[in-house]
């Protein structure tokens, strides 16, 4: 596969060729994404709900991050890896910003951040695009502010609300964000919000008329089930299968059919040796 890049992105942007979202938080999943020949790999902070079993992200840092991130890129080569700032690495500065942005490019192998957040994070997005590191946005719906917004709800119902996501919107733009997510908006919102840029926007749950889509991978999997999103679609029931491929071991460990005496096992190096050891 040809290695991604911001190029890429803008590329595909011009030709109004969809981009393709999903997140990986180790080796493996890294390895798919990429097979699968998806554009982007995003190392989101849902991890700490998909693959740490935590109840949201806001205890996740950026030794965290940079744990699994560095884990995703032993797997994933091609397609660009964007890696996101946890809660609390960002907002206190652009100084601090930056320090952060650094260390996920260092030492977690990011080839792009993304941070949440609207027109308030415009000057922090300048400082860290200003230092050659690309910065996805992401608005609407952001997790990270849960508690802000009173739980996890579509965000921009109203013109006027819709109207304040726009304007986030293009301040990022504005900032230099290469794209965006827009999260859980109301389609003809992400729509108009799509149609005033000139950046892609990324949507997950915002309907079909953005510039790409993404996905939690172990959500669309199926295999991650505790909480499932009305924007969510499954691409297969891999949660349920592998459940009934541990079943199985376990059922053929205890009546003995596995392992098999021919077919998974090690023989000695002749007959012979067979009687002399026993
Ligand atoms: O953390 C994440 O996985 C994300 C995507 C859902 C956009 O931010
Ligand atoms: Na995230």
């Amino acid at each position: 596969r040809k290695k991604v890049t911001v190029n890429t992105i803008a590329s595909l942007y011009r030709k109004k060729s969809p981009i393709t979202v999903l997140t990986a938080y180790d080796y493996p999943t890294g390895l798919l994404v990429d097979r699968g020949h998806c554009d982007i790999c995003l190392v989101g902070d849902s991890l700490a709900m998909v693959a740490l079993g935590l109840p949201n992200t806001s205890a996740l840092t950026v030794d965290d991050m940079i744990y699994h991130s560095k884990a995703v890129a032993r797997g994933c080569t091609a397609a660009l890896r964007v890696v996101d700032m946890p809660t609390g690495s960002f907002q206190i500065s652009p100084e601090e910003a930056l320090r952060n942005a650094f260390r996920l490019m260092k030492e977690g192998e990011a080839e792009a951040v993304k941070l949440e957040g609207g027109a308030e994070m415009a000057e922090t997005v300048k400082r860290i695009t200003q230092a050659g590191i690309p910065v996805m946005g992401h608005i609407g719906l952001t997790p990270q502010h849960e508690n802000a917004l009173g739980g996890f709800r579509v965000q921009g119902k109203t013109a006027k609300k819709a109207e304040k996501i726009l304007r986030d919107a293009l301040a990022l733009q504005e900032a230099g964000c290469f794209s965006m997510v827009v999260e859980c908006v109301p389609s003809p919102v992400a729509e108009t919000i799509t149609s005033m840029l000139s950046v892609p926007t990324i949507g997950i749950g915002a309907g079909p008329k953005t510039s790409g889509q993404v996905l939690v991978t172990m959500d669309m999997f199926g295999v991650f089930d505790r909480f499932v999103p009305k924007f969510c679609k499954t691409y297969g029931d891999f949660g349920q299968s592998m459940t009934g491929a541990i079943e199985k071991f376990v059922q053929e460990v205890k009546d003995g059919s596995f392992p098999d005496p021919e077919s998974h096992t090690y023989a000695m190096a002749s007959p012979k040796e067979v009687e002399e050891w026993a």
